[in-house]
């Protein structure tokens, strides 16, 4: 670990308190001047620390940086340090995680990042994802068969509301599949993707990459602003990134074990069902009403002719019925 890692580590593990730099020194058996800079770096890296005269150096409660040192501390067995990499900014965190499946790294690998060049949503969609947010991937290689792997996805979905409603006491919603819904508004997604083996039937690997919108301090493009919100209005109480992170892998690694086990919760969460909606892709286009999601996890509807069709994939729009 280099001299700024463990001077964060220590910053980290006393935020809010003051510590000195001979203190630092003292630990590291370093010379003051070298703290002076590993704090430096920090500071240029974003983490706000506060520097006084004989006060020392304090890492204050709203910094809110992505950092492995923050996180790795709040993970659950059997995820450690080794599972995560913390990126300031990369392409997509799917892609590089596609990356490391190729390269055999085990199930949990993840990587959070705090802004991507290129998020991709479903359907060949931009995922809107700048500075501020929350990107992370997970790599899974469950024991699933390939039209098993809606659970995938379903169970994702149940870990970020639970995730949320912990770290921040905000229920969110979830419109099937896989968005996540704050007061009328796309405050989330997550994309699925995966390698199955065609002939056994079975998945190889999945990556579930979930994206959440924290707060917004620009202004947002028109035609996201329409759509999409933020866990936050304003800036968020408190730093509360990495913590919400850690929830996040925590929970989606443990309901991947037994993805199905999750239906339940995601009904229950689940907004669509007994709403009309437009289906706009999948095996029939057209006006519905929402019912149910299925045992399998497709959302049953009905068109107005009232036939009845169960819908694995697609895409549907919420229709405001005066
Ligand atoms: C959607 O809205 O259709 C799904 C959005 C999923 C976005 C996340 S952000 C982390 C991961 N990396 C990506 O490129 N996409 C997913």
């Amino acid at each position: 670990m280099s001299l700024k890692e463990q001077v964060l580590d220590v910053l980290i593990s006393h935020r809010g308190e003051d510590i000195s730099g001979q203190d630092l020194a003292g630990r590291f058996h370093v010379s003051r001047a070298a703290v002076w800079k590993a704090i430096r770096i920090l500071k240029e890296e974003g983490h706000l620390i506060e520097a006084g005269q004989n006060r020392g150096y304090r890492l204050l409660q709203s910094s809110d940086v992505l950092s492995e040192a923050a996180i790795a501390p709040l993970l659950n067995a059997p995820l450690d340090k080794t599972f995560i990499t913390v990126i300031k900014e990369c392409s997509s965190t799917n892609d590089f995680i596609k990356q490391c499946a190729a390269a055999n790294a085990p199930s949990g690998t993840c990587i959070i990042a705090d802004k991507q060049i290129s998020g991709r949503g479903r359907q060949g969609r931009i995922f809107y994802s700048p500075s501020g947010g929350l990107y992370l991937s997970m790599l899974f290689r469950p024991s699933l068969l390939i039209r098993e792997s809606a659970f995938i996805t379903i169970a994702a979905a149940v870990a970020v509301c639970r995730a949320v409603k912990k770290v921040c006491n905000i229920s969110l919603e979830i419109k099937w599949v896989n968005d996540l819904f704050l007061n009328g508004k796309k405050v989330g997604g997550i994309l699925t993707e995966a390698a199955a083996d065609l002939e056994g039937g079975m998945l190889e690997y999945a990556i579930v990459g979930i994206g959440l919108n924290i707060s917004f301090d620009e202004t947002l493009p028109e035609e996201i602003n329409a759509i999409a919100g933020a866990l936050y209005e304003k800036k968020p109480p408190k730093a509360l990134r990495c913590e919400l992170a850690a929830a996040i892998l925590n929970e989606l690694y443990e309901l991947e074990q037994s993805p199905a086990s999750s239906l339940e919760q995601y009904r229950t969460l689940s907004f669509l069902p007994g709403r009309m909606i437009k289906v706009v892709s999948g095996v029939r286009t057209g006006m519905a009403k929402a019912l149910a999601i299925t045992d399998e996890g497709c959302l049953l509807v009905e068109y107005e002719d009232h036939t009845q069709i169960a819908l694995n994939s697609g895409e549907v729009h919420i229709v405001n019925v005066e």
